[in-house]
């Protein structure tokens, strides 16, 4: 039985599978595979590991062929599969919740405090040589310690978000599909509007996964609603945000600032957000905690092994096709 690995990952995953096959097929080169390296490798395959950089979709699960079982994806998010042609071939795709919400709200943490103090700029700024002694108007940046944060999406990573938001005793609002009780109870955030939220938000952080009526959640329009003093954070999928209306408020001081782990077009990153000092730009490695792609590996190996085993995948997303 093929199972093909598409990149290397955490140890402790590639050694739950090794245990179960050991002859297990892996690209041991750490770079995603062209297209056509993927349609070849995937041939025959019965299980597939797969990573938010692989785009599978009908072409990839027909060159693979009828014997493909499953598609363990080792991420939350599974906007890089297609589901629904994998359940039409009877194609069972499981992902890893959960064992990166708290990383994954951590970074979203780090890039707000990165961008409300301007933690990157003014660390460019000292090694530069630059700083010649405290300055009383030296890179003012903004307080976060009660202010209000705006959670769009209030799933998982962002209620771990919101409720990380007690120590700096903020006013939390929120927009989901639907009420949290948790987050409104434990710290008395607040559900809202998506409009209400853009305008009232001194940080504004996404959560939401990336769908065909999230692409460019964030546009033109809506950064118009923000206060010139608030920063936007992604650490969601990049397309949620339409970058070159970012761009363009960032330049022209329509919002103050932004924080993103996450691009339209990764790798590639919109070049006017490269020569802007008012956005922190890290490499999506939001869950990137050795704790937590550890966990997420072992995850992914357990989903593939239960489905070739016979067994429920534990982060089975399409029970459709189990039978
Ligand atoms: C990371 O971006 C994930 O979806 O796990």
């Amino acid at each position: 039985m093929k199972i093909f690995v598409t990149q290397p990952i955490h140890q402790a995953g590639l050694d739950v599978l090794r245990r179960m096959y050991p002859d297990y097929r892996i690209n041991s080169d750490e770079r995603v595979l062209t297209r056509q390296e993927l349609l070849e490798k995937v041939k025959g395959a019965a299980a597939l590991l797969t990573l938010l950089t692989d785009k599978i979709d009908e072409g990839v699960l027909s060159a693979a062929g009828p014997q493909l079982k499953i598609v363990a994806n080792m991420a939350v998010g599974f906007d890089n599969v297609d589901v629904k042609a994998a359940t039409a071939r009877g194609v069972m795709v499981a992902n890893t919740p959960g064992v990166l919400t708290d990383a994954t709200a951590d970074h979203a943490w780090a890039l707000l405090f990165a961008i409300a103090r301007r933690v990157p700029e003014s660390e460019r700024y000292l090694r530069a040589g630059k700083f010649k002694g405290w300055g009383p108007l030296l890179f003012l940046g903004s307080d976060v310690t009660g202010r209000t944060l705006g959670i769009i999406g209030a799933g998982r990573i962002g209620s771990a978000m919101a409720l990380k938001s007690r120590g700096f005793n903020m006013n939390v609002l929120y927009v989901s599909r639907s009420a949290n009780l948790q987050i409104e109870s434990e710290i008395g955030a607040r559900r809202t509007g998506m409009e209400e939220l853009m305008r009232q938000s001194d940080f504004v952080s996404l959560h939401v996964p990336l769908k065909p009526d999230t692409v460019h959640l964030i546009h033109a329009g809506s950064l118009r609603l923000m206060k010139k003093t608030a920063c936007l954070i992604n650490t969601g999928r990049g397309p949620l945000v339409d970058e070159a209306a970012l761009a363009e408020a960032l330049k022209n001081g329509v919002i103050a600032g932004a924080a993103l782990d996450v691009f339209e077009n990764e790798p590639a990153i919109y070049p006017e957000l490269l020569k802007l000092e008012n956005v922190v730009l890290t490499p999506h490695t939001a869950s990137a905690t050795i704790e937590s792609r550890s966990k997420m590996a072992v995850m992914a190996a357990e989903n593939l092994i239960a489905g070739l085993s016979g067994r429920k995948p534990p982060n089975l997303l399409n029970a459709e096709v189990w039978t």
